[in-house]
């Protein structure tokens, strides 16, 4: 637990190049350069929120490694639920939304970085989640009031962090010794029951402007999203942030 770090995530991969085991967590109170998808920062005032970070180092197989990003969302949506009893909807691939009127403001985001392999061959992943917990609407930066919310926002009661945390990690736990065990069809079930993109239109934000539009139809075997284009194509998208169009 440390007071303020610059980025859990990047701590995190500092001490697994130095042999960090596996299941090593690293958590604090604020940062000052939160990390989020995309090149973004991830907004981190200290004494509100959650910022962690959690090392997988196991052996992995890509089938395993591509859904590592869906099951921590899938870990979210349980720790949120079990806390709070509210059941938060995804957006592909991992935006933990709260959906109210119709609308999805954003509760948590999650960083998954794929950081090399050791010596031993294991490939070494951080998982970072970033929970907006007990954060007042006027403390989000102006830009952000009208899609981020946190669940003292949503539920009007403060949450004990800690609680949060123990819950998150035992549901990592569970869901990450499920993957590697049974492979990824329980993750994936969960996974499409809290999805809100499933179904929608959308349009897929690719790098540089360019972007595609169509119906997203469901999730591929490897955690990929299936979008029948509007050309009629059908694609399987592997990065690209979505919006949500109807
Ligand atoms: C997103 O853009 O949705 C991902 C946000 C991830 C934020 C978390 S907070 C803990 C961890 N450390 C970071 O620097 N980022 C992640």
């Amino acid at each position: 637990m440390y007071d303020e770090v610059d980025s859990t995530n990047r701590l995190l991969a500092d001490l697994a190049h130095k042999s960090a085991p596996d299941g090593t967590v690293v958590v604090a109170e604020s940062q000052t350069a939160g990390r989020g998808r995309i090149g973004r920062q991830w907004v981190s005032p200290p004494g509100l929120n959650l910022y962690v970070s959690i090392l997988l180092t196991r052996p992995q197989v890509t089938a395993v490694l591509t859904w590592i990003p869906l099951l921590a969302a899938v870990a979210v949506v349980r720790a949120i639920r079990d806390l709070t009893k509210r059941a938060a909807r995804l957006k592909w691939p991992n935006d933990v939304l709260m959906v109210r009127n119709g609308n999805g403001r954003k509760l948590a985001g999650i960083l998954v970085e794929a950081i090399g392999g050791s010596p031993a061959g294991t490939r070494l992943v951080v998982v970072g989640i970033g929970v907006n917990v007990n954060m007042p609407l006027e403390t989000f930066p102006q830009d952000l009031r009208s899609t981020a919310t946190s669940l003292l926002i949503e539920t009007g009661r403060s949450v004990e962090r800690t609680r949060l945390l123990a819950s998150l990690l035992g549901a990592v736990e569970v869901l990450y010794d499920q993957l590697c065990d049974q492979g990824p069809d329980g993750i994936a079930a969960a996974y499409r029951e809290s999805c809100d993109t499933i179904g929608r239109r959308v349009r897929i934000e690719l790098m540089g402007s360019a972007h595609i539009e169509g119906t997203a139809e469901g999730i591929a075997s490897d955690g990929a999203l299936r979008l029948r284009a509007d050309d009629g194509k059908m694609l399987e998208i592997r990065a690209g942030d979505v919006v949500h169009l109807g």
